[in-house]
């Protein structure tokens, strides 16, 4: 069955550790993710973007394959379905849908409208049981054709839309989506740990997990983020174990062109790469 966000990042906040949320893509991705959390006693988020969803048949197919997945592959471990950077349209279709939290970026609005538009999401999302993840600042790197400017975003501004009841808070601090460029200043953590300093026990989200250098993960987890979010590097996985095993031939031995065996590789390398971040957030034997 699955869960809202609420519990897995109360107890993360609290036992200094993070949940990792991992975009989902198609079967072999949900597939690949649910198993490695079972395998680790590990509580799990599985994101889906706007442009994930089109491409998987909508959010209704998403549910659908989620909810078989969990009961078919008998998995016990605690799985949220969240939407990842929703429009107000998005999220209110997912939560239609039986996504059991969602995400509303609201932060390419003046934050008058931000706070409005979220304020009215928490009060439906309380009243199924749903979390909800706000953003403040917008997260820098392109998501879905959006390009942000690598935002640091104003504690003050953080502090009124976590004071809203929202579960858990997206603020740039100069994380972005895709791989880093060489001369990435990395992150602020004088605005990450201001913003924690002024918003308490609320569960703080890392967006643009990809390439973050394990210390600076560490640290950021110690200032309160205890959601972190990874995309990139499960498709550079994917890519580079699917490149590989044609590169090789194998797709033309035997039936090597079988689709079950041409993913195989690349679906094993997602597993070693979701395994990784979650030893690397602590959420290990954390279910
Ligand atoms: P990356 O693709 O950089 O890992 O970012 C993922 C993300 O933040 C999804 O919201």
């Amino acid at each position: 069955m699955l869960v809202s966000a609420k519990e897995m990042l109360t107890k993360a906040k609290a036992g200094k550790y993070a949940v990792g949320q991992f975009n989902i893509n198609n079967l072999e991705w949900t597939k690949a993710i649910l198993q490695t959390a079972q395998e680790l006693n590990s509580p799990v988020i599985l994101g889906v973007s706007e442009g994930a969803g089109k491409y998987m048949c909508g959010y209704t197919t998403i549910v659908g394959m989620v909810n078989g997945m969990i009961n078919e592959l008998g998995i016990t471990v605690p799985v949220a379905l969240h939407l990842d950077h929703g429009s107000y349209e998005g999220a209110m279709k997912c939560i239609e849908a039986g996504f059991s939290s969602v995400m509303f970026d609201g932060s390419h609005y003046p934050i008058e409208e931000n706070l409005a538009k979220t304020k009215e999401l928490v009060e439906i999302c309380n009243s199924k049981g749903l979390s909800l993840e706000a953003e403040v600042g917008a997260i820098g790197g392109e998501e879905d054709g959006v390009v942000g400017s690598g935002e640091v975003a104003d504690p003050e501004e953080c502090k009124m839309i976590a004071d809203l009841g929202v579960t858990m808070l997206a603020a740039g601090i100069g994380n972005i989506h895709g791989k880093y460029p060489a001369n990435w200043a990395g992150l602020s953590f004088e605005t990450l740990d201001g913003i924690q300093q002024l918003t308490g026990d609320m569960p703080l989200v890392l967006h643009g997990g990809t390439g973050i250098p394990a210390d600076m993960i560490k640290k950021a987890i110690s200032l309160g983020v205890s959601k972190i979010n990874v995309n990139t590097e499960c498709q550079l996985a994917f890519a580079e174990a699917t490149r590989k095993y044609i590169e090789a031939g194998k797709d033309l031995e035997g039936k090597g062109f079988d689709p079950r065996k041409l993913l195989a590789d690349g679906t094993a390398a997602i597993k070693a790469t979701v395994k990784e971040k979650m030893e690397l957030f602590g959420s290990v034997d954390k279910a």
